[in-house]
């Protein structure tokens, strides 16, 4: 069976050119005029896009207490019905667990995954066995390790483990991701906070300022520095952090800054709503910014310093959130947004002129495909590469709300905000899984994407440590008894 998707203009991150895209099976077949399908998609007045790879989501994920409400079926089908064609989730041993053990925990919870998906390894405790089953990670196609320097008491590592484990990636050709915050510091802002009677949702904003969250970003950038390794920053949300980042990569080193789309749009104000539920909703790590923080993060966008735009998709219902009434600490921390990331970040991107049409494909697909290395077969329209194809409808519009959206939660931290920019029809290995607001995904046709090691970042690297290592000095024989 064959698809001509014609009359469209294909977008990718470097082009925007008018053609018709062949699809065969599971795969791009040709691209140009005169192409004959089957089965024919008008794409007038359409862009022509890759599939999005949100790179960073939690779905049924067991966290402070409860696990995330949305499962790899709702997740992965909000992630379709908002152009998001693969998502890589974290894998979470917990502290003491097998990492092998829990990755057979992860592929039968992503069984029922209606889109593509991948997994990043936590590295949540540290032991020989740790080490030694990194490397068996790395042969089932799984080349990320995920570090958390926050959570202090449950998912967090300390320096010494950062670095072992840093150590151990740049062995296997593997890239580090950290969440950076000081754990230690807001650990003891919290009970500050709580003990001055600060017990609301504010309270975690105020316990999580952007030193925290800078102070941590530096860190892990001098550690991987040191154990020659490239390092990527999962949700980058202050400048703070991300001047970090862009001093690091001033200086040659291989530093990725992935901002989430709710940091891009929305900020701290919503922890002073007096509205308890509607702060609580809201709680993530890191909270939500002052405003200024905001053009750090379209201009580290514009001028590339950032790479990737995410959601952290950890999706917790009004009644888990009030797990923490009368104790933020307690609020399990995430927000949702798989369904909303491409729309919002176009209407709010593009149509602003903060971005290109070509940046935001890069921003959306192509720079984490070519960061995590499945790029070219994911994160581009290219001749072999998966079918995961977006048609872009740039005039539809509507407005967010949680009533109809695929997430099962019950609000949406965008409710209300109006977006212009929409997918028409979406298209993943060459199947269309969502057409004209009817989502036709099956639950377990995603499939797992094994990603190899990245020999290239890590051979340069170490090449380049090695020749720059400290050396003893070459003395000759010490005269003896002068
Ligand atoms: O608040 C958040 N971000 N929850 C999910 C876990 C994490 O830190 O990414
Ligand atoms: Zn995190
Ligand atoms: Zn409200
Ligand atoms: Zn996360």
């Amino acid at each position: 069976m064959s698809i001509l998707i014609k009359g469209g203009t294909i977008v990718t991150a470097d082009l925007t050119y008018k053609a018709d895209v062949l699809v065969e099976g599971e795969a791009v077949r040709a691209i140009g005029a005169g192409l004959a399908g089957e089965q024919v998609i008008d794409a007038t007045g359409c862009y022509v896009m890759p599939g999005g790879i949100d790179p960073h989501t939690h779905l049924e994920m067991p966290f402070m207490g409860t696990t995330s409400a949305d499962d790899f079926l709702s997740g992965t089908s909000a992630g379709l019905a908002g152009g998001t064609t693969m998502v890589v989730d974290f894998c979470l041993p917990a502290p003491g667990q097998s990492l092998l053990e829990a990755l057979g925990e992860w592929h039968q919870k992503a069984g029922k995954a209606a889109a593509d998906y991948s997994f990043h390894m936590a590295i949540t405790w540290w032991s020989e066995e740790v080490w030694r089953e990194m490397a068996e990670v790395v042969k089932r196609g799984i080349n990320s390790f995920k570090h958390f320097m926050a959570y202090k008491g449950s998912l967090m590592v300390n320096d010494d483990e950062l670095y072992q484990s840093f150590l151990r990636c740049a062995e296997l050709g593997a890239l580090p991701l950290v969440h950076a915050e000081n754990g230690d510091v807001v650990a003891r802002l919290q009970q500050k906070y709580m003990a001055a009677g600060t017990t609301g949702p504010e309270g975690h904003a105020y316990s999580r300022p952007p030193e925290v969250e800078g102070e941590a970003a530096n860190r892990a950038i001098m550690i991987a520095d040191m154990a020659g390794v490239p390092l990527y920053v999962v949700h980058v949300s202050c400048e703070a952090a991300h001047e970090a980042i862009r001093r690091a990569r001033a200086l040659g080193k291989r530093v990725y800054g992935e901002p989430l789309v709710q940091h891009l749009v929305l900020d701290e104000a919503e922890y002073f709503n007096p509205d308890w539920e509607h702060a609580a909703r809201r709680v993530m790590s890191p909270p939500f910014r002052d405003k200024r923080n905001q053009d750090s993060l379209w201009a580290g966008l514009a001028s590339g310093s950032l790479q990737v735009v995410a959601t952290d998709h950890c999706a917790f219902t009004t009644e888990q959130k009030r797990m923490g009434l009368g104790d933020f600490t307690r609020i399990p921390n995430g927000t949702g947004g798989l369904e909303d990331r491409m729309p919002v970040l176009w209407t709010a991107g593009v149509r602003t002129g903060r971005m290109t049409m070509n940046e935001f494909v890069a921003a959306t697909s192509t720079n984490i495909a070519k960061i995590l290395n499945v790029y070219p077969r994911k994160g581009t329209i290219a001749v072999g590469s998966d079918a995961d194809i977006v048609i872009w409808d740039p005039e539809a519009t509507k407005t967010i709300s949680a009533a109809g959206q695929r997430s099962v939660i019950d609000y949406n931290v965008f409710e209300g905000y109006r977006v212009t920019g929409l997918p028409r029809i979406v298209m993943n290995r060459g199947t269309v899984v969502y057409d004209e607001g009817r989502l036709e995904a099956e639950a377990g046709r995603g499939r797992f994407i094994e990603r190899e090691p990245f020999p290239a970042v890590a051979q340069a690297l170490s090449s380049w440590k090695a020749l720059t290592a400290p050396k003893p000095v070459e003395r000759g024989a010490i005269p003896a008894g002068v």
